[in-house]
């Protein structure tokens, strides 16, 4: 039986869904600490099984019967490495025999507070755990774009503090359907994989694209971390989310988010969504 965790978040939920389209429900289950946020789930025949990434005890129990378990990583602003601690010892006094961790993308050395230090962490545990494990080096979401430049078309400025760093953004639901297909499949044991999109992007593609679409010109100016968050702050973001944003800008100056290793295109069969596809659809819907 496989276990996803973060089953009522975006990615857990949408590798569930990849599942049932190759997996009976019988042989899917459901981490959640809220029950009554996955009905859905139950009705379609997946075990939910409630426990918090901070109670061991209810993760042991949760775990029993369990073969593999994809941990979707904890949020920022917690304490990740405990809860990903937790998680792997549960997994192993519990019987499992592999567990798979969501990372974030590392094609650089740049490490990314919040984030890259508490991944490399768990990597360390988990490595060393003697569980079977996986680690999966995810992309940057398209879905997470909105963060840095705004819902909206932009005016005529797209103004983040990335320089000339360049971002392989891929869907969640394609993240997700990739991940599916490694928990259905053998040979990953002790495995590492990138999984992004296939082309990298900078914000300079990214306000080219926009210009076609919108029919103007819209230009990217790359600027300092400090003027970004004041402007994020005014946008009504507290401080820290506002810092958090441009640390990710910093991490594609960096390079963190640029490589483009076809692993994800090859599960998926395909080349993953198109800058243009995603733009068109998200802020030009019925255009
Ligand atoms: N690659 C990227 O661009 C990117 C972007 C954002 C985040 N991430 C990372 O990838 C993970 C998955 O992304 P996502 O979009 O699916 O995030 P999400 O929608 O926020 O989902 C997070 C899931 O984790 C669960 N969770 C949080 N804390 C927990 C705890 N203490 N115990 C048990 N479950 C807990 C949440 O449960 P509740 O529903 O009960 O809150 C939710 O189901 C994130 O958690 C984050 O680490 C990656």
């Amino acid at each position: 039986m496989i276990l996803v965790t973060g089953a009522t978040g975006g990615l857990g939920h949408e590798t569930i869904d990849a599942l049932l389209t190759t997996t009976p429900a019988t042989e899917i289950a459901a981490l959640v600490r809220d029950a009554s946020k996955a009905t859905d789930l139950a009705a379609r025949g997946v075990a939910v099984r409630q426990a918090d990434y901070f109670d061991y005890p209810a993760l042991v129990q949760a775990f029993r019967g369990i073969e593999k378990v994809l941990l979707v990583s904890a949020v920022a602003f917690s304490d990740r490495v405990a809860q990903h601690r937790n998680v792997i010892d549960a997994a192993k006094e519990a019987g499992v025999k592999h567990l798979f961790y969501t990372s974030i993308q590392r094609s650089s050395d740049f490490v990314m507070p919040e984030v890259t230090e508490s991944d490399l962490a768990t990597e360390a545990y988990l490595r060393a755990s003697g569980l079977g494990y996986t680690i999966l080096h995810n992309g940057y979401y398209f879905e997470g774009l909105a963060y840095l430049i705004g819902n909206e078309v932009p005016e005529a400025e797209i103004r983040v503090p990335a320089g000339e760093g360049k971002i392989a953004f891929i869907k969640r639901t394609e993240l997700a359907a990739a991940t599916a297909t490694l928990l259905t499949s053998e040979g990953h044991d002790d495995q590492e994989y990138t999984l992004v999109g296939s082309e990298a992007y900078s914000f300079h593609d990214i306000a080219r694209e926009f210009s076609k679409l919108a029919g103007r010109p819209i230009v990217y100016k790359s600027i300092e971390a400090a003027p970004y968050v004041a402007e994020k702050v005014a946008a009504g973001f507290p401080d820290f989310v506002a810092t958090f944003f441009a640390q990710w800008g910093d991490a594609a100056r960096h390079g963190m988010l640029a490589g483009t290793p076809n692993t994800a295109a090859q599960l998926l069969g395909r080349p993953t969504t198109p800058l243009r596809e995603y733009l068109q659809a998200t802020y030009f819907p019925g255009a």
